[in-house]
């Protein structure tokens, strides 16, 4: 049994593209590993700072792991905040992190280029918490897009450079989980590659069927294709792998025909049908995260139990750790 681990920052609620990309990978993840599931307070902190707003993000975001399936049974789905032993290790892996290698970290660059004013040492230093959350469990794998990459070889290289400073093979050196063929990218509705929410062209589970189906029919079209059988332009792709994803092939190839033939003015009929199917998978999800987010005592248990199990693996780690580093407990 591998240990898979993965944390998602509460700065928003969950998009479509986060549905596909991660939430269904992580239903079938959950059946074969053991795994762990977190949210990510302590790194929302490092851009989002309101205390309100972090409190209901927090109850948002873990309500919207269980309305999609995601089982404190077969997993540990906690709140990273909720387990003070990262903290420590966390302060401990500090001392294993050179300035030079932060400096060059591309999120680190690209996060002090937009907010100039808010440079903290919390962001500076965001690599090597993210290489505690994945060590304090020694996870085998941890699922992680192309914009987190480097910092899973970062949490390698702390591993490495503690096993070698202190002469052990403890930790372990965490992969990338490969979903295979199954990773579906979700593109944006503004002509975008990708939905994300810094792009402003999401589609929520929380959204209600109103608000979809003003955001697909907004979604960017032009006056159909030219000629028989040109090939589609970007903005005209993504509505089809949106549709493929949701809707039959009957109807993806229903839509295909009228591109490849040439016709216009069925893209009012195509956008219709698209935010219908879309509907159809969120509509379950929606009143779940609702039933879910006015269900404090259910939250509170989760969470409770949740921190109690991320406790024990983390404890064992932190002693471990202190063990080795010289530190003889009281
Ligand atoms: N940095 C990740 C992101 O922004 C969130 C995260 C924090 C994470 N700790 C992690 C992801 C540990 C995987 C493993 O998406």
């Amino acid at each position: 049994m591998k240990t898979v681990l993965s944390g998602i920052r509460p700065t928003g609620n969950l998009h479509l593209g986060n549905y596909y990309g991660a939430m269904i990978n992580f239903l079938k993840m959950q059946e074969e590993n053991e795994c762990f599931f977190f949210i990510a307070d302590w790194h929302a902190l490092t851009t989002h700072f309101d205390p309100k707003l972090l409190n209901v993000n927090i109850t948002n975001l873990l309500s919207e792991f269980l309305a999609c399936g995601l089982s404190p049974e077969k997993a540990t789905i906690y709140i990273q905040s909720d387990v003070p032993e990262i903290a420590e290790l966390y302060l401990l892996l500090t001392m294993l992190a050179y300035m030079g290698e932060l400096e060059k970290t591309v999120s680190f660059k690209e996060k002090a280029r937009q907010n100039p004013d808010n440079v903290n040492a919390g962001l500076f230093t965001y690599p090597v918490l993210m290489a505690t959350d994945i060590l304090i469990h020694n996870a085998d794998y941890v699922p992680v897009g192309k914009d987190q990459e480097q910092h899973l070889e970062m949490t390698r290289n702390y591993a490495k450079r503690f096993n070698h400073r202190y002469g052990v093979e403890y930790f372990k050196q965490p992969e990338a989980y490969n979903f295979g063929q199954e990773l579906i990218k979700i593109p944006g509705l503004d002509g975008s590659g990708k939905m994300g929410k810094s792009e402003g062209n999401c589609i929520y589970l929380i959204d209600d069927p109103k608000t979809i189906e003003k955001k697909v029919k907004a979604a960017l079209t032009d006056n159909g294709p030219e000629a028989p059988n040109t090939p589609k332009p970007d903005y005209i792709e993504n509505l089809f792998t949106l549709l493929k994803v949701v809707s039959t092939p009957e109807v993806v190839a229903h839509y295909d025909n009228l591109w490849n033939a040439g016709e216009t003015k069925w893209y009012g009929n195509l956008k219709k049908q698209l935010a219908e199917d879309i509907i159809k998978v969120t509509t379950p999800i929606r009143e779940r995260i609702n039933a879910i987010k006015n269900d404090t005592a259910y939250l509170h248990k989760v969470r409770k139990e949740g921190a109690e199990k991320a406790r024990v693996s983390a404890g064992k780690t932190l002693r471990d750790v202190r063990e080795i580093m010289g530190f003889k407990s009281l």
